[in-house]
């Protein structure tokens, strides 16, 4: 098929969504945030006390799973089984579990085959952690966005502040160093820049100069 595959990964907490949110606007492109469905994956590990040395349990538990994708606005608006979790997966409980969930061979395989279809004939900006690695080998246009990780933390401290004033900017920085190390480290898909993927280090960014860096090497394709 000729549809249009855009892959964004990086670390964690460096505007990947913002910029794929602002493409696929621009693009009238699908997005697809990955990272959403791994953390609902871990809302519902967390909620039923899933135990991850367990395999049987947690084949069980995927299948049992069911996840959808509402971006009516290019805003992520998930459901799991049936109900809104947008907002909770963004709390703190679920970003301190969701890397050793997303690092479960039997998670990561799941995943991966309902991305794929969503990528089937559809133009699409996927971003997440192996999507131009392992989920679309050969995307159309591979970015790997990385920036300074103070930079990072105090970016999604000022986030989620209003919403969560009891954490911290530390709880923040900690959070990402740990999640990057778990991702980066893991067996599994572990997180890479993929050979041609073009990087895009963006501590001196703003939103719209990463857009134009972007729209330019999609145009560039044509
Ligand atoms: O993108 P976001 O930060 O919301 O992703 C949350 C977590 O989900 C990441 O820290 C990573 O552990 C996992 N993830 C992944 N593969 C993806 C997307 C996210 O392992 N493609």
């Amino acid at each position: 098929s000729n549809n249009i595959i855009v892959a964004i990964d990086g670390y964690s907490s460096c505007g990947k969504s913002t910029l794929a949110k602002a493409l696929a606007k621009k693009l009238h492109y699908i997005y697809v945030d990955s990272g959403a469905m791994y953390r609902a994956v871990a809302l519902y590990f967390l909620r039923n006390n899933i135990d991850m040395s367990d395999h049987a349990q947690i084949e069980e538990a995927l299948k049992n799973i069911h996840l959808n994708f509402h971006s009516r606005d290019y805003e992520t608006h998930i459901t799991l089984n049936d109900e809104e979790v947008s907002e909770e997966i963004r709390q703190m409980p679920v970003s301190e579990k969701v890397s050793e969930v997303a690092a479960l061979k039997e998670v990561r395989r799941e995943m991966v085959k309902q991305q794929q279809r969503m990528g089937k004939s559809k133009n699409i900006v996927m971003d997440g952690r192996d999507i131009g690695t392992a989920v679309f080998p050969h995307a159309s246009l591979k970015l790997f966005m990385t920036a300074d990780p103070s930079v990072r933390a105090q970016r999604r401290y000022d986030e989620i502040h209003l919403k969560n004033p009891e954490v911290t900017l530390e709880d923040i920085f900690e959070n990402i160093a740990h999640r990057d190390y778990q991702d980066t480290t893991r067996a599994e898909s572990p997180l890479v820049r993929a050979e041609d993927a073009v990087i895009l280090d963006n501590t001196n960014l703003t939103p719209e100069q990463q857009l134009q860096f972007a729209l330019e090497r999609i145009e560039a394709l044509k």
